[in-house]
This record gives structure tokens, sequence and C-alpha cells, in this order.
């Protein structure tokens, strides 16, 4: 196929940012931060410097906040030196000609004392245990179950804002070109979104209204640091991963998009089917269509996409891009390879989360004569 013909390098105006294609690389937990104080170091920076190919990378998910924090080795965006590790980073990957965002990450329930300041509980919408969550707090305790988190106090909610506000300044400030939202996989802004796990009788739950509210709230906050333009935001509506369901999907993610639309931001981005569990099979399409429908900027989908099915998804209007995590992991070159229609190097998952360069920096990429 001719270059021209591939959808996948037709280039994109995502908000105000010119993407060469159409290939995201997915948020990916690798888990690889220098400790004490959750640090980015240089394996990160080759890592994301590798993948620069990518239309736009979106970092890993990384805690806006210690009270953020839900597994051990996981970066941060609120320190002076993670500030200053990330700046090494988006150095890297805008000198490979590259466009990097940073998600910003509040785990909520799924985290655990040991990870949390003064050894205090875990905050959630509701004090609501996740039936079978586990969270990684060392080397030495390896997995553990989350306890049943403490409820956050309708006073506390600003703070949380505040927040993801100063993560937003903190990316800025270590040179991203935008920042993702995480409001999906279960993590906080999700467990306020969705039926089961917000059971709030205050502003912030109960009725659809108030359960959208604090994530639009933190929404505004951002766009009051980046703009829409360079603001996008991540949604699971059917994702089962770290227990969570919810009464009415459709009715939840259509008009959360129907709210985002009218801010304004760059994109969202759905999990559409998660390799951590969903609660359909294959993609829920009655929810795509709606958030489609709903909200008329950029639709990246996300979810065991082959390159051809992402071609097909986006000539069909399905979608505007496609985000790959695993074939990311695995292959640093993968625009390059979908460009040349080329093998794919296969993914090791013991090397996923945790451990040196093995399974991270040495991924082969294709040789001029491959
Ligand atoms: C994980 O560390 O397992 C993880 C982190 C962020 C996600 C999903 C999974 O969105």
């Amino acid at each position: 196929m001719s270059e021209s013909q591939d959808v996948l390098f037709r280039s994109f105006k995502l908000g105000d940012l010119t993407l060469p294609n159409r290939i995201i690389m997915a948020p990916l937990t690798r888990s690889r931060a220098t400790q004490p104080g959750d640090v980015p170091n240089d394996l990160n920076v080759e890592y994301y410097r590798q993948r620069a190919g990518a239309g736009l990378i979106i970092a890993e998910a990384t805690q806006v906040s210690p009270q953020g924090k839900g597994y051990a080795f996981t970066p941060g965006i609120h320190s002076e030196e993670q500030i200053e590790g990330w700046r090494k980073v988006t150095a890297a990957v805008h000198e490979a000609g590259g466009r990097i965002h940073l998600q910003l990450w509040h785990v909520g329930r799924i985290s655990h004392p040991e990870l949390q300041p003064n050894g205090e509980l875990p905050v959630a919408p509701s004090a609501i245990k996740p039936q079978g969550a586990q969270t990684y707090i060392s080397a030495e305790s390896g997995m553990v179950d989350v306890p049943e988190p403490r409820a956050l106090t309708t006073e506390e909610i600003p703070d949380i804002v505040e927040q993801y506000r100063i993560g937003a300044e903190n990316a800025k400030r270590a040179g991203f070109d935008g920042v993702e939202i995480h409001a999906a996989n279960g993590y906080l802004l999700d467990q306020f979104l969705r039926s089961d796990s917000n059971q709030r009788d205050d502003d912030y739950g109960g009725s659809l209204d108030n359960r959208l509210r604090l994530p639009l709230e933190v929404v505004e906050a951002v766009v009051g640091v980046w703009g829409t333009e360079r603001t996008g935001i991540r949604v699971s509506p059917t994702g089962s991963f770290n227990d969570m369901r919810d009464a009415d999907p459709v009715e939840t993610y259509g008009a959360f998009a129907k709210r985002l639309n009218e801010i304004g931001i760059a994109y969202i981005e759905v999990v559409e089917d998660s390799f951590q569990g969903n609660l359909e099979k294959g993609r829920p399409q009655a929810v795509i269509d709606i958030i489609r429908t709903n909200f008329t900027r950029a639709y990246i989908g996300n979810g065991h996409y082959t390159a051809d099915e992402a071609r097909q998804r986006i000539d069909a209007g399905q979608c505007d891009l496609a985000s790959f995590g695993r074939p990311f992991i695995a292959n640093p070159d993968l625009p390059e390879r979908f460009r040349r229609g080329a093998s794919l190097n296969e993914w090791d998952s013991s090397s996923f989360y945790g451990g040196d360069e093995r399974g991270y920096t040495d991924y082969p990429a294709l040789t001029a004569s491959d």
C-alpha cells in the first residue's frame, strides 16, 4: 500500500497539534521510576525516545500527588525532582521529532496504606472495597489485596481538583505537549463516574449529574492550565478491571461525552476492549456510538486493534486515530513496521512491570534491510 493511500499515515490535527500519523502510543504502566521519589530516569528517557515515531506518545499514568499513588515504582509529577526527570524525557522525544502528552493519575481506592502518606487508608467516593482488586506494594510483598477505602468528605473534594491542577501545571513545566486525564480502568475519576463505586449522597454522587461533577471539575481545572486544544481524556465505559461496573454505561458515558463536548477538549480516548477485563465481549458498540455522536472532536479507539482493523475503523468513521499498547511495548518502531507491513516482535508479559532494560529498551527495531 502506498503511503498516500494508507489512512494510518494521513496526518491529523489533534487539538492544535499536527500529528504525522494516526498511530498513538497508549499510556502504559511500566513501573521503572527511580526510588526513592518515583523519579523518571535515563532508562525511561531512552524508552520514550525510541518510540518517538508515534503520532503522539501518551506517557504512562503518573500520580498527581502522593495520595494519588497506587503502585510501587510508578512515576509522579508532584516534586521538583520528578519534573526535572520528565523534562529530560520530553526533550529527548522532541529531539527525535515526536510529541508527548502526560497522563494525569489519581488511583483513589486502588492503593494501600503502605503506599500512602502517613500510612493512611486510600480514598474513594464511597467506602466500598473492590472485590479481587490488588496492587503491587513492594518487591518484598508483591501483589496484595487493596483494603476498604475511606470515603472522601465533601470538604476534601476541592483539594482533589487542586491536585490535578497542580499536576497539569507541573506537566507544562516539564515540557509536555499536553495532558490526558485518566478517567478509566477503575481509578479515582472512574470510581466517581460509575454507579456501582459511587454511592455518595452529597453533590458528588447519587444522580448522574452528581457522578459527573468531580470528573468535570477536574477537566475544567486542567483546561484552565492547558486550554482545550492540549487536553484529552481516557475512559473505559465497560471495563471491569478493578471490580468496576455501571448500571447504564450508555446513559453515563453518553452524558459525560456531551458535557466534555460542551467544554470542547481535543480528544477522548476510549478503552473499548480492555485486556484487563471487559463487561461485554468484544467492543461495546452502543457506548462507542453514543460517545461518537455526542463528542464531535477527536476519538481515539483503543483495545486489541490490528493495523488493518485500525485502518478499517478509521475509514468507516468509527474513530479518528487508534492507540496501541502492548504492540508498542515490543516494537519501538511500530509505525514503521505498519508502514512496511513488517512482522512484529512479540511482547514478554513477565517484563511489563518493573525491572531494568530487559523487556523495556532492548526490543529491536527493524534495520534498513529488514
Ligand atoms: C496497572 O498498573 O496495572 C495499570 C495502571 C493504569 C491503568 C491500568 C492498569 O490504566
